[in-house]
């Protein structure tokens, strides 16, 4: 088949409470970095908007590197209309603190409270935004995956969602295999089981692949 345009967004996001101390999540990367090598295996091109992480892109990926949901969202939202199929493994956070200290904070209080303001949902936008792309998300759960899974599908107008139970301590996160079932838009499922993330990197390209020429189709 033609190659296609990838936009991969991979893991976590930064958000600094002051110049040393940052609000963020365990994510590493390896799944979005996984899906990134699998699509260039495959002969496609390749956008890989990454958050702070500790891996090698693989070859041949242009890499666009980012810090906070703000920035994440701004770099895929500047990408997307050059690309056809978004693949979003990003632990994007969902909230920031309301107000980024210029020097760091001294202790002086015994307690500390933090406001906290929600980020963008860059998945909500790149759905107003899309023009025909295929759209794939994850969820990284702890409890109900599936059912979370399918109200995210919908709510954020996916074709399809990897939904991933990281466990109930969150030890999924850098872990070499995924547990994971695929929902997609259509009402079909698959239940992958538990495997390695570049063979689940595989399977999402290849249903990218298959989904974008159902959508040419029904173009
Ligand atoms: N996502 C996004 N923007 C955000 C948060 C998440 O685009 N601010 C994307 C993630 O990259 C992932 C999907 O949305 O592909 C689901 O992310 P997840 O964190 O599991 O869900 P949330 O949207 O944060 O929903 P909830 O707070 O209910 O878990």
């Amino acid at each position: 088949m033609k190659p296609l345009r990838f936009l991969v967004s991979a893991g976590p996001t930064r958000e600094y409470i002051d110049p040393v101390r940052f609000i963020s999540n365990p994510s590493t990367g390896m799944m979005g970095f996984a899906v990134a090598k699998a699509a260039l295996d495959d002969g496609h091109r390749v956008v890989l908007v990454t958050g702070p992480v500790a891996l090698e892109p693989p070859r041949g990926a242009r890499v666009v590197r980012v810090v906070t949901a703000r920035d994440m969202r701004r770099a895929v939202l500047e990408c997307l209309p050059a690309c056809d199929v978004l693949v979003m493994t990003a632990a994007v956070g969902d909230y920031r603190p309301a107000r980024r200290h210029a020097r760091k904070l001294h202790k002086t209080t015994r307690a500390l409270s933090l406001t906290l303001v929600r980020t963008p949902d860059i998945l909500r936008d790149v759905r107003r935004r899309a023009t025909g792309q295929v759209l794939i998300g994850f969820a990284a759960e702890t409890h109900r995956i599936r059912s979370s899974a399918a109200r995210k599908l919908e709510a954020k107008g996916l074709d399809m969602i990897v939904a991933n139970d990281v466990g109930s301590e969150g030890a999924g996160f850098g872990a070499r295999d995924l547990r994971a079932w695929v929902l997609f838009r259509s009402g079909a499922t698959a239940k992958l089981g538990t495997m390695p993330k570049r063979r689940v990197a595989r399977y999402i390209v290849r249903a990218a692949e298959r989904l974008r020429k159902e959508k040419q189709g029904n173009a």
